[in-house]
């Protein structure tokens, strides 16, 4: 998600398999303090007075600039595909609207960073037909969630491939729920 070189060699192996792309799921992304994130502490990390940089743009990395730069990178088989979607996983943790709590301080701005940029993407690829959305997956049971979490991750997965299958062109740019519910920015 970070490397360029890794992108680019992303994009040619799925080029020497396929002429066209009609989904493009950008999954990945990071919690500070959960398995993968490279950032250890969760609870210290996320609080005023342990705020620190290096953390902040490693979040900002993987999960605002990533995203747009992986749908840059597959922007050619996107554009040569048939109703051709994105679908960015966002968190409402990313919502200005709903935020109400003093945690999760570089997650939840890299997700409302990541809202823009895919809003924005979804204005200029729109003209090429391409329908773009941000979903919140909901608290599912992963890595990431924990076992205490509320969703089995696959409800959650069959919910995005539903809302997936049936989006239209005047939901381009929306921020909605894995059950299809719009999202407050
Ligand atoms: N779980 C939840 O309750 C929840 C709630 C709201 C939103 N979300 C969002 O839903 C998405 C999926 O989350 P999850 O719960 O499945 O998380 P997860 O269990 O932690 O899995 C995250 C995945 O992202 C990959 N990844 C992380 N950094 C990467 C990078 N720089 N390049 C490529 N791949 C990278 C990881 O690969 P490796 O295993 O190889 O490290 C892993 O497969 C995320 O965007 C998350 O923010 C999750």
């Amino acid at each position: 998600m970070t490397r360029a070189e890794s992108l680019a060699a992303a994009y040619e192996q799925v080029a020497a398999a396929t002429d066209h792309l009609d989904i493009l799921i950008n999954n990945a992304g990071i919690l500070p303090g959960h398995p993968g994130s490279g950032i250890e502490d969760t609870q210290e990390t996320q609080k005023l007075g342990q705020l620190r940089y290096d953390d902040a743009m490693q979040v900002f990395g993987t999960n605002a600039v990533g995203p747009l730069l992986v749908t840059q990178q597959f922007l050619p088989l996107l554009k040569a595909g048939h109703k051709s979607r994105v679908v960015s996983l966002s968190s409402g943790l990313g919502s200005l609207e709903l935020k109400a709590s003093g945690s999760h301080y570089h997650y939840s701005a890299s997700k409302a960073a990541m809202n823009m940029y895919m809003r924005t993407l979804a204005a200029e690829a729109g003209h090429y037909g391409i329908i773009s959305i941000m979903v919140d997956p909901g608290w599912m049971r992963t890595d990431m969630g924990g076992t205490g979490a509320a969703l089995p991750a696959a409800d959650s997965a069959r919910g995005i491939i539903r809302l997936t299958d049936q989006l239209h062109a005047e939901e381009n740019g929306s921020f909605v729920t894995w059950q299809g519910k719009p999202v407050a920015w």
